[in-house]
């Protein structure tokens, strides 16, 4: 029908979300709890207490989402929910949620992948046609894909170690930036961003390109990450630096570290638009890049692909932060795209399982 309602649930990592979004793309409702705080705090995720946090908002998020847009589950039409990828024991909450929902209000499911919703979240504010390009870069994720159609993907390259979200959180974290009040309550990612637009010197830290000699789409930051520490430790030592102070360059060092983590992403996206040429993946009329995830906040990123963009006559499209970062308004439109096709709809859920719970 064409006043479908479509509600989304993702718990697939730190982030408890549901949305609820009609057949054209309008946001009824939508609620966001973040785990981030605690996990700052802990200096990283851990499984079961992020677990824990999900399944003490799980019911009142739904029931939130739903009183916000003054509706009730009788007026939904089906429940999209994170199936994968993500921690196992988060993505065990919000499907065992879903379910639940499922059978006490008999509405059809729609199992929707993490990555794929952050790839097409785009396509609900924008006129974006299939195929694009599209570039997912987050604290789990680096990938280069062409989106061919709603449950269509063509991967052409990823991460071949850790994420660009990871090694900035990982960063700043060695770096002690969160000794700073301004930094305390901001992601790794955000602190590295603005401390680097404060650098005097951008240029006073080497940090090498990697994978310069492969001819392919992937990507590797782990060895720019050792070679930050590897720099952190250097200053430390020469100021005689204490445990839980800041070495004086680090603004210079941030801004190096966000720099070589923007010419790897372009010089990346750059191979990925002239195989898309090659192989004539994407029309001369519809080339179109996407780029979402946590990291795609970062507006020094998003101008550099702008300008890449614009020379390789791309139109670029981000959506805003908060659809960026991990939320349900994603899953719920992949619902929305999904129950447009008629694809994934499913009723027997049996079939829906998660290896572990
Ligand atoms: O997509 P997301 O919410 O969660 C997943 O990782 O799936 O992304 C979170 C990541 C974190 O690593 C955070 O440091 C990074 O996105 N991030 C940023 C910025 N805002 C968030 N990285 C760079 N610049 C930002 N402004
Ligand atoms: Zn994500």
């Amino acid at each position: 029908s064409n006043n479908a309602l479509i509600l989304g649930i993702e718990t697939s990592c730190d982030d408890t979300g549901c949305a609820i979004i009609n057949n054209h793309g309008k946001i009824l409702s939508e609620t966001l709890y973040s785990q981030n705080l605690v996990h700052l705090r802990n200096g990283g995720i851990i499984p079961d207490v992020a677990q824990d946090l999900h399944r003490a908002c799980i019911e009142s998020i739904v029931a939130e989402t739903l009183s916000k847009g003054c509706l009730t589950m009788d007026n939904i039409s089906a429940i999209a929910v994170t199936l994968e990828p993500g921690l196992p024991l988060s993505l065990a909450v919000g499907m065992k949620y879903a379910k639940h929902l499922s059978r006490r209000y008999s509405k059809p499911m729609i199992p929707i992948h993490h990555m794929e919703a952050h790839a097409l979240i785009a396509r609900m504010q924008h006129d974006i046609k299939f195929p694009f390009l599209v570039l997912l870069i987050s604290g789990g994720h680096c990938l280069l894909a062409v989106v061919q159609d709603v449950n269509k993907f063509k991967l052409l390259g990823e991460s071949m170690d850790c994420a660009p979200g990871e090694i900035f959180d990982k960063i700043a974290r060695e770096m002690k930036l969160r000794n700073l009040p301004e930094y305390s309550k901001i992601s790794g990612g955000e602190a590295i961003e603005l401390a680097a637009s404060k650098a005097n010197n951008p240029h006073m830290f080497q940090l090498s390109l990697p994978l310069t000699d492969y001819k392919d789409c992937n990507f590797s930051f782990n060895g720019l990450k050792t070679s930050v520490f590897y720099h952190i430790h250097r200053k430390e030592k020469e100021h005689n630096i204490v445990a839980h102070n800041l070495i004086p360059e680090i603004n210079d060092l941030c801004a190096a570290t966000l720099m070589t983590t923007t010419r790897h992403l372009i010089h990346r996206t750059q191979r990925a638009m002239e195989f898309c040429y090659l192989k004539n993946l994407i029309p001369e009329n519809n080339k179109q890049l996407v780029i979402s995830g946590g990291v795609a906040c970062n507006n020094y990123i998003f101008n550099n692909l702008t300008a890449l963009c614009n020379e390789f006559k791309y139109r670029i499209f981000r959506p805003p932060p908060r659809l960026c970062t991990d939320n349900g308004v994603m899953i719920a439109w992949n619902g929305v795209e999904k129950w447009r096709k008629k694809i994934d709809i499913v009723t027997k859920l049996d079939s829906l399982d998660i290896k572990s719970v």
